[in-house]
């Protein structure tokens, strides 16, 4: 792990974002538990996506399935056959490694160096299937084989004629989704950044046959625009067609959208073009139509689908990685700063009281009580104000709002801007309208 990558991951500890999963027991890998603010930020995330995915659009819906699927689902989605990383066993130091990725992985024996350098001797490659097994059932041995699902997206797909009955979309359209996966990763790592449990958020966008190059252009596009929106800088992004020998089994295009994590540029998010893949796989596979009826052709038509996929974890790494800064303020000091998006802040506002007495902390807690109807506030009186400061840039608070002794006498409030670290004196009255304008005018270079 780079130092960068370090100190976000001790950041994203100490103020309760992310904790490694069964740590008391030793953890266990790849696998991580949010703390209090991450599961703030997580939602936030996944709001604001499903928001701009699903609820400003009029042509996609919505649909949660289960993550306990028939197997035949994934025998016909090429998912048992087709899953796989290649992997090589090393005779001397018994590790297993992707083949794939050799030159980023360690030897078990002599940690300095990669399989290729230690001079271990390495088998041939096997396949190993990236599904969980588990049993369905009460009595063991009779239990039937099933999968813990690897993709949401298959979901969308079994569901394509439920959908197109009950509601009254029509083709082109998409069905979105949001929800845990599951992959025996051989190669993890990066904190959240590749784990064994995780979550996506999909979108299948069903179209005509020949209109699915222009909506795989268009939808990159909007992709990106929704991150730059997120806050993560537009410098750190960029879209990274595959290469044919890259694609997927189910797809005949993918653009990767990428950001440069403290190790490099690497995928947050794919855009692919399936094609008719999956529907006419699950069309022969279960007997059940799941052609649209063409009306220009007058014929009934496969449609094609471009799925913009993401993960929610690695978004969020994406955007505490982006967002971490240490900074030298004016004084000389260095102060560690989370410059989230305010949309995305655990909490937006802070509201102090200077001292805990004359006052201050009644007027601080009647501030509170207000704008906490309107924004996610905190009400902290323990430590100095330094420290308090402190701790709230550290968590990405955009905004402190301290009441002094001049707030008992005329009744404003200093507001100290995160950012630009500004301090501003706003008659309390006005705060609430003071801080939604700042809020909307947010911008970081
Ligand atoms: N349905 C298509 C699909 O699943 P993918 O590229 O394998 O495509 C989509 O995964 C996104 O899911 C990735 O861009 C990444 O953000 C996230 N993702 C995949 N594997 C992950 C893992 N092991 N840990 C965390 N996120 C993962």
């Amino acid at each position: 792990m780079t130092d960068h990558m370090e100190r976000v991951v001790a950041l994203s500890k100490r103020r309760g974002f992310v904790f490694p999963s069964s740590e008391i027991y030793g953890g266990l890998q790849a696998t991580y538990d949010y703390g209090p603010a991450g599961v703030e930020l997580k939602r936030l995330i996944k709001d604001d996506w499903w928001r701009d995915m699903v609820r400003e659009r009029e042509d996609v819906v919505g649909l949660d399935a289960s993550i306990l699927m028939a197997a035949r689902v994934w025998e016909v989605s090429g998912h048992v056959a087709g899953f796989n990383d290649p992997m090589v066993d090393c005779k001397t130091c018994k590790g297993r490694f992707r083949e794939d990725k050799l030159e980023g992985s360690v030897c078990l024996k002599k940690k300095g160096k990669t399989p290729l350098e230690c001079g271990g001797e390495l088998t041939e490659p096997r396949l190993f299937n990236l599904m969980f097994k588990t049993k369905a059932g009460p009595i063991d041995e009779d239990a039937a084989t099933i999968y813990l699902r690897p993709e949401t997206a298959q979901g969308i797909f079994v569901n394509f004629k439920n959908v197109m009955d009950s509601t009254r979309v029509k083709i082109p359209f998409g069905v979105a989704q949001q929800g845990k996966a599951f992959r025996n990763e051989i190669v993890t790592g990066g904190q959240i950044f590749r784990m064994r449990e995780f979550e996506q958020m999909e979108m299948e966008f069903f179209c005509a046959p020949g209109t699915d190059e222009e909506w795989h252009e268009y939808w990159q596009a909007e992709r990106l625009r929704w991150w730059q929106d997120l806050g993560v800088r537009k410098a750190k992004l960029r879209i990274r067609p595959h290469g044919k020998d890259e694609l997927a089994h189910y797809a005949r295009g993918c653009g990767d959208i990428e950001y440069e994590y403290p190790w490099g540029w690497d995928e947050v998010e794919g855009v692919a073009n399936r094609g008719d893949y999956d529907l006419s796989h699950h069309q022969e596979g279960s007997g059940r139509g799941l052609a649209y009826r063409d009306d220009e052709k007058k014929a009934w038509v496969v449609p094609y689908v471009i799925e913009p996929s993401g993960g929610v974890d690695r978004c969020f790494l994406t955007v505490l990685c982006d967002a971490y800064e240490e900074e030298v303020k004016p004084n000389g000091e260095t102060r560690t700063v989370l410059h989230l998006h305010p949309k995305l802040a655990p909490t937006q506002v802070a509201i102090f009281p200077l001292v805990k007495k004359l006052g201050m902390p009644e007027k601080a807690q009647e501030i509170y009580a207000d704008l906490k109807t309107r924004f996610r506030c905190l009400y902290d009186q323990a430590g100095s104000i330094g420290k308090r400061y402190a701790r709230n840039d550290e968590v990405g608070t955009p905004f402190c709002v301290t009441v002094d002794g001049d707030s008992i006498e005329d009744g404003t409030v200093t507001v100290r801007h995160r950012d630009s670290l500004e301090q501003e004196r706003v008659p309390a009255e006005n705060l609430a309208a003071y801080l939604g304008d700042a809020m909307a005018a947010w911008t970081r270079e």
